[in-house]
């Protein structure tokens, strides 16, 4: 099967800083990866190399058979490739379901509608005419999942979902995500939580300085949440 996402070698840089290092990834259809990695090794970057926020230099990228030579945020949509970004990015002036029809701007059908968003949150259809940005950081992250889903993609990327969430509202987001994965869209979810990681997450890789140096199955016990937990460690 073709991959949905395939990087290859990757370098990427802001100006002159050269941040990402012959890294390579590949996500296929329905899998669910975790890309993990201390602060500051560059998972963020390559979210941003996809969509051409850092520049792209040598290296491959790849959105299921289409080369992708010069990355920009509606080549990644037109793939049915969807990001939620770290920090959430909720649009301020809009309310809530404003900002959920947003998200279904590239017209792709599929089961994720204003109603069923509002069945898997059912908090933001009791919020739907307020302004996104009134909601709580977990509400507003719910919006962000909310949004993304609305382009019913075949791939989501989640940057640190739950940064800053308490633990009752990560619990939520893990039932979430899960059953999104169940409905058959594949995942990429950055993480430091490693508790969410094992939920979550069938395979990982572990970054350090730009690169993917660790890879493998999750293994859903102690002995696996440690050996995760030391790939971030500092
Ligand atoms: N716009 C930018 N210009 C220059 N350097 C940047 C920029 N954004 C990030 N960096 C640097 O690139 C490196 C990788 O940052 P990145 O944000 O990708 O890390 P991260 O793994 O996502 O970290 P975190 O877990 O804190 O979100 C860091 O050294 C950071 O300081
Ligand atoms: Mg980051």
């Amino acid at each position: 099967m073709t991959a949905l996402l395939k990087v290859d070698r990757i370098n990427a840089f802001y100006g002159a800083a050269h941040i990402l290092h012959n890294l390579s990834l590949e996500v296929r259809a329905g899998e669910r990866v975790a890309l993990i990695g201390r602060n500051g090794v560059g998972k963020t970057t390559v979210v941003n190399t996809l969509l051409g926020l850092a520049r792209l230099g040598e290296g491959q990228i790849r959105f299921r058979d289409s080369e992708i030579r010069k990355p920009r945020p509606y080549l990644a949509a037109q793939h049915s490739i969807v990001v939620v970004p770290q920090g959430r990015r909720i649009i301020a002036n809009l309310t809530v379901e404003e900002n959920l029809v947003l998200g279904a701007a590239t017209g792709r059908k599929g089961p994720w509608t204003v109603p069923e968003i509002y069945k898997l949150f059912p908090i933001l259809q009791e919020r739907a005419h307020t302004p996104g940005t009134a909601l709580s950081g977990g509400q507003q992250q719910m919006l962000a999942v909310g949004r993304a889903l609305m382009a019913n993609p075949s791939l989501i990327l989640l940057d640190e979902p739950t940064e800053g969430l308490a633990p009752v509202i990560v619990d939520q987001l893990a039932t979430i995500f899960n059953r999104v994965a169940d409905q058959g869209t594949a995942l990429l979810l950055i993480e430091q939580n490693m508790s969410l990681v094992v939920r979550v997450a069938h395979r990982y890789l572990a970054m350090a300085k730009g690169a993917v140096v660790a890879s493998g199955e999750v293994n859903n016990s102690r002995d696996g949440l440690k050996d995760l937990e030391a790939h971030i460690m500092v």
